[in-house]
């Protein structure tokens, strides 16, 4: 009887001790783990992160979607505002009617219309030019970003720098773009 009930506290020490252990463990596991995680999800922070952008387009218009599709996997932080017509918009704004495109935005006081390229609203941002409303792409040309085709369909386009006259002057061409491309990429010998 006696050995009966020291076997018995024996067996409950040593689950106890084993549950404890466990415990222990789990814990350790479950705080090391978490630590790591929030580590490894942490963004790496930019240089100097763009402002926020807030595009205004109408619901239907699915190159909109991929223009601001294309800024966010640039990491620009991408708002909108779904509007019936974006004419109001580019009046208030300052963006001539023959430069319009189909969505307007702004970013940092600047406008942005059409389907610009993120390198371009980049330097916009870095050189601040003086009395500049904005950058336009008028029109959709094919092969802007958000308006992607196939190379050979791809047509030739400028963006613009428009100013608060009213008057534009180009700022980049999609050719220029190309050519920059391929001089940097590594010569093929075939
Ligand atoms: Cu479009
Ligand atoms: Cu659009």
């Amino acid at each position: 009887m006696l050995t009966f009930t020291k076997q018995r506290i024996a067996q409950h020490t040593a689950r106890f001790a084993q549950q404890f252990i466990l415990l222990l463990a789990c814990t350790g596991l479950a705080t090391g783990g978490s630590i790591s995680a929030a580590l490894a999800s942490e963004p790496t922070p930019l240089a100097s992160p763009l402002p926020q952008m807030h595009v205004y387009h109408r619901e239907s218009c699915g190159c909109c979607r991929a223009w601001m599709k294309y800024l966010r996997h640039h990491g620009l932080d991408v708002t909108e505002t779904l509007v019936e017509s974006t004419d109001a918009v580019q009046a208030e704004l300052g963006v001539p009617v023959k430069y319009s495109s189909c969505h307007t935005a702004t970013i940092d006081g600047y406008v942005i219309e059409g389907h610009v390229a993120f390198e371009d609203i980049e330097r916009l941002l870095e050189e601040r030019p003086k009395g500049a409303v904005g950058l336009a792409v008028p029109g959709m040309p094919a092969g802007s970003p958000g308006m992607e085709v196939a190379p050979d369909r791809a047509e030739p386009y400028e963006t613009l720098l428009i100013f608060r006259t009213g008057k534009a002057t180009p700022f980049s061409s999609s050719e220029a773009k190309l050519d920059a491309a391929e001089t940097s990429m590594p010569a093929t010998n075939d």
